[in-house]
Order: C-alpha cells, then structure tokens, then sequence
C-alpha cells in the first residue's frame, strides 16, 4: 500500500500545467529560452551572479568537482548522514572521499571533526545544509588547507539562509539544488548550481554539454555558429536541463512563499504537538532562514530501539514517515572508506533519527493525525492543548 500521506509530494497548479503547454506549443523543448529564463530568475532569487542548471543535484556536485579539477590523489571531506549522490561525485572524478563527523544539533559537518581529518591532500570540502538548514560554511572553510575549495550541497535548501543571512547559494562557493520531484522546486527532476564565479560558469555551461563551446540554441539564434562544429576541447558529461523543466521552474519559483508558508504550518504543528515527548529536533527548524524540506526527530538514547518500530507503525497507518539517513559509511560499499575511523554523533543519530512527512500540500489535519499516531505509538497520551491558531485540530487550514 502506498503512504496516504508522502513524506514529501510536489503541488503542481494549473499554471504549471499551462507553462509546459506553451513550451510545448513552442516547438522547442530542449535547452533553450526558457532555461536561460529560469537560470536568471533563479539567481535573481538566489542573489549570486550566475545559475547554471542540470539534469540533477547529483550531476551538479559532480560538474562542480570536475570544474575545479579535483581528481584521482585528491581527498574530499564529506558527511556520512547523506543522500550517496555526495559521496558518489567523488568517486566519480577518481577522488578519495573521506568521512568526518556531524554536529548532532544542525545535522551538518562539525567544524572540529573536519580539523581532524584535514591533510595535504584534502583538495575539496563537500558540507550537506541537512534538511534545509543553512550551515555555517565559512567556519568549516576555514580549518581547510590552502587551495582546497568547498562545493555546497543545498540539495534540501532552495529558499534557506546561511548564518549571516545570505541565501544558501551566494556563499560564493559553487552551491547545488535539487529539483527532484519532493524537493521544495520540484520539475520532476533537475539540478542547478549557483555561482558567483562568472569563468566558472562558463566552463560548468560546456562541461554539461560534452564540452561543447555551444549548444543548439546558440547555433539556432546565431546562423553563423550553425556552420561550424561546436569545438570539444575536453570529455564534459551529458547532463542539461530542458525546456520543459524551466517552464515548470519558473512557476514553481513563483510559489515559493507558499510553499514555503505551509511547510513552517506543518513544523509548528509537529514542534507544538510533540513538545513534550523529550524528542530530539533539528537546530533551527522554527526559523524562517531553515528550508524545511525535511522534518526530522530523533529519539532519545534509550529508545533507539524503537525507531524502525515506529517507522513499520506509522506506515501502516498511512503515513510516509522516513529515514534519512542510514549514514553511509555502515553500508558495505563505503565502510572501507571509513577505515575503522568512528563517527561517533553520526552513528548516534543514525540510529535515532526518522523523517515525518512534510510538504506543500499537507494540510493542518494531516500534520495533527500524524502528531497523534507520533504519540500513540510511542505511547504517549493524545496530544490536548490548543492548536497553533487557536482552532480545532479538524480545522483543514494550516496557516
Ligand atoms: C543531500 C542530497 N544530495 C544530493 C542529492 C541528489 O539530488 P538529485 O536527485 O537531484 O541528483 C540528494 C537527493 O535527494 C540529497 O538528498
């Protein structure tokens, strides 16, 4: 049976629907016009000079990785509490990844533990704003040796902030966004990565396109470039976007606010009706700076046990609850490359952590029935106090 409620569903509107139907009425589908649209509006929102979009986050870090030449002799620091898109880019370019521990509040890379396994041939940092929370980049950039560069992996973290109140993504180092189908701007799938370097991007532009010094839309606005050959000077990936994809983008950049809107709904909710429960929460996720594209818990020590239980149970009524992650480096792929090193708060918050489901279209019920099933299996007795707005729990808007 499939969740009632996903962990996590795209809202897609009639102006959507309407956009794709214009690009296709167009008569130009593939990476064109509306992609140059959208990698500017994206910036725009972003606050960095330069967007340069892809078929994926995945192919994003990896472009950004290729971009830089990090390569074979090289280690990229990288958390284990992650999707394995963060640590397959490295494997990809031939590169060493190497694990460093979290902080157990923002569910980001520690500082410290990045110290620690800093050597001569740390080339790159990879840090995950877990969740959607903007992580402090510049203090983990910081303890790294010179040359080394940061590439960002915001695929949770379109609309986040960064601890000084820039956007995730005007850092200026090179930052990644997922468009995956239940990310916060879902186009089905698609990936961005915003820079402030402008040579970079061009380079990132080319490196997308097998190298190509331009692509079909140039060839198609200027009839002097469809005489020759685009020129490939080096082995880039095949991993644009299209057409059809920005025309769902813009509108879905668009919607942010609302977006954006009812995923704070959903966390006061949770943060109200589970207050009690001793559970542990994501530094931040009351603040308007943190994405929320995940919601977690995590539950204390001693009942570590519980938690696949309580996964199993609240599936069964219904409910998308998730895991993220299963830290990578106990997966028999990746366990070597921890090298018997512990990552202690990572493997702690392994074993506790669940995702509840969030998403822009949940309404406020389903945020209470999930806060009771929370507590009912846990348990605990039935959530009573007010709800955030003062209304019954039946009330269906969340606000
Ligand atoms: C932390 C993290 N990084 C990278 C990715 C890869 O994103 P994509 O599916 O767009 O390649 C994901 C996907 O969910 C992710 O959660």
């Amino acid at each position: 049976m499939s969740p009632e409620i996903p962990f996590g569903q795209p809202s897609f509107s009639d102006a959507e629907i309407d956009a794709v139907a214009r690009v296709m009425r167009s008569g130009w589908v593939g990476m064109g016009p509306e992609t140059l649209a959208f990698e500017s509006e994206l910036a725009e929102f972003l606050g960095c000079p330069a967007v340069v979009t892809t078929n994926s986050c995945t192919s994003a870090l990896h472009l950004s990785l290729l971009a830089q030449g990090v390569g074979p002799g090289d280690e990229v620091i990288v958390p284990s509490l992650t999707w394995c898109s963060t640590v397959n880019v490295v494997l990809y370019v031939g590169a060493r990844p190497v694990f460093a521990d979290i902080d157990p509040m923002t569910l980001g890379l520690d500082p410290d533990s990045v110290a620690d396994v800093t050597t001569s041939r740390t080339r790159a940092l990879i840090p995950v704003h877990f969740g959607g929370l903007g992580l402090d980049v510049s203090a983990l950039a910081a303890v790294l040796p010179a040359g080394a560069v940061v590439v960002e992996d915001a695929a949770h973290a379109l609309g986040a902030r960064l601890p000084d109140g820039r956007m995730v993504g005007a850092s200026g180092h090179p930052t990644c966004f997922s468009f995956y189908a239940n990310k916060v701007l879902s186009t089905g799938d698609g990936g961005a990565v915003a820079l402030t370097d402008t040579e970079l991007a061009v380079r990132m532009r080319a490196l997308r396109l097998h190298g190509q010094t331009h692509d079909a839309w140039q060839r198609y606005l200027h009839p002097s470039l469809a005489l020759v050959s685009p020129q490939i000077s080096e082995v880039g990936l095949k991993a644009n976007y299209t057409d059809l994809q920005a025309a769902i983008g813009r509108v879905q950049l668009r919607r942010q606010d609302e977006f954006a809107a009812t995923r704070a709904s959903v966390a006061r909710i949770y943060g109200q009706g589970l207050a009690d429960l001793g559970l542990g929460l994501q530094t931040g996720w009351d603040r308007p700076e943190h994405a929320r594209h995940l919601f977690t818990i995590q539950l204390p020590e001693q009942r570590a046990c519980d938690r696949d239980a309580l996964i199993a149970t609240l599936r069964s009524q219904g409910i998308g609850a998730s895991l993220h992650y299963q830290p990578l480096h106990t997966m028999p792929r990746y366990a070597e490359l921890a090298q018997g090193r512990a990552l202690a708060h990572t493997e702690s918050v392994g074993a506790r952590i669940l995702t509840l489901p969030i998403g822009p279209r949940m309404q406020a019920d389903d945020a209470w029935r999930i806060v009771q099933a929370v507590r009912q299996a846990l348990g605990c007795p039935p959530y009573g106090g007010a709800t955030p707005a003062g209304r019954p729990a039946r009330d269906n808007k969340v606000s």
